[in-house]
């Protein structure tokens, strides 16, 4: 977005293109995210090869219920497309730029945050690179370098750990149903999603200590199969499984979201359990931001936008926070606590069962980023 203004910006990557490329993440992109993407001349092979979805299903008590997404969202859809065919597309686009980015950058200091001048100091084949720029955008998760460079006691950190983890396989498979399918099951929570017409993308809420060697390929699929069927579904298609991993839940916030020129966006500012496909989806809406902030700083002096660039995402942040919550509450049998676990059946009932809750969690599954 910057380079399209004209606006120079260097990219340090602490990995290598390959690993970013090839690291399984999710999965889903939001309508007004996908517009994005494909406005900044990034969307062309997600609009070629994405699935358009308009709908999604729960599944409890032995039964399904579709929620029309689209049809309680002015129309709007979503696509399946895997996060690191984005990261694909961006890096493509950057190279074929010629704009700097860096693999394999291992940032150790940014300096100066408090000035109109930072630095930001790397390694790069064992050589040091130093960049002297206006801002710092730290992209760089929850425990990257920028982390590390904010003051103790000049921020607040909000926190949720959730007592279960997913049980996340990409399986050589076509998918059995057009649709993603998210399961409330005594035994625990499933989600069915795929990503493409050969490829299903499988997770099971699993219990926090719970280790790979303990789920055999046989046991997931047996596992997953009972929390997804219900009486009248087909059973669902097995295939080999060509990735397995365990992801612990949580949500942080961390407020604010910019120290001077330091800003931060994506994980490095706020963690969303999976439940509610938020995570890319909040990293590019605040990048969206961040750079209009930029570009107003440049072509018309003006600071106003960077001054509200945490409260403006902020706001949008706790949005899918609360969202993600909600999903990850509803749909994971709690294993200690019944009441709760009436509660939630009850709130996924509604969700299912009432046009008025279901149109709330449509707009937020479609497209929270761009809501306002
Ligand atoms: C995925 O396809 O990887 C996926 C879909 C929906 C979610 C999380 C992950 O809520």
């Amino acid at each position: 977005m910057l380079h399209l203004e004209g606006i120079e910006s260097v990219i340090l990557e602490q990995r290598s293109r390959e690993y970013v490329e090839k690291r399984v993440r999710a999965g889903v992109i939001e309508f007004g995210i996908a517009n994005l993407l494909e406005e900044v001349g990034a969307g062309e092979r997600m609009r070629r090869q994405g699935l358009v979805h308009r709908g999604i299903e729960f599944r409890y008590d032995h039964g399904a219920h579709r929620i029309p997404l689209s049809e309680l969202a002015d129309g709007r859809s979503y696509t399946v497309y895997g996060q690191q065919e984005v990261v694909k597309d961006l890096i493509a686009l950057r190279v074929a730029q010629g704009a700097p980015l860096y693999f394999d950058a291992e940032v150790t200091s940014i300096e100066g945050v408090t000035t109109n001048s930072p630095t930001v100091e790397a390694t790069l084949d064992g050589e040091l690179l130093r960049v002297h720029a206006d801002f710092v955008a730290g992209c760089d998760g929850s425990f990257g370098a920028s982390h590390r460079a904010l003051p103790e006691g000049a921020f607040r950190r909000f926190e949720r750990v959730y007592p279960f983890s997913w049980l996340g396989i990409l399986a050589e498979a076509p998918p059995a149903t057009e649709e993603l399918i998210y399961a409330r099951h005594e035994n625990g929570f499933a989600l069915y999603s795929m990503r493409s017409p050969s490829i299903s993308r499988l997770y099971l809420g699993v219990r926090p200590d719970d280790s790979l060697e303990e789920w055999p390929d046989d046991r997931i699929w047996d596992e997953l199969s009972e929390r997804l069927s219900t009486d009248e579904r087909p059973e669902l298609n097995r295939g080999p499984i060509l990735e397995r991993g365990i992801t612990s839940m949580r949500s942080v916030v961390i407020e604010p979201m910019r120290f001077g020129r330091l800003f931060l966006a994506g994980d490095a500012a706020h963690i969303v359990p999976p439940t509610g496909a938020k995570g890319m989806n909040l990293a590019l809406g605040d990048v969206r931001v961040l750079y209009e902030a930029v570009r107003n700083f440049y072509q018309k002096d003006d600071e106003s936008l960077l001054d509200s660039y945490s409260p403006t995402c902020l706001e949008r942040v706790w949005r899918a926070e609360e969202f993600s919550n909600y999903m990850t509450q509803m749909l994971h049998p709690n294993y200690e606590d019944d009441f709760e676990n009436g509660v939630q059946r009850a709130r996924l009932r509604q969700a299912a069962e009432t046009r008025e809750a279901a149109t709330v969690l449509s707009r937020n599954y479609v497209d929270l980023n761009s809501l306002s």
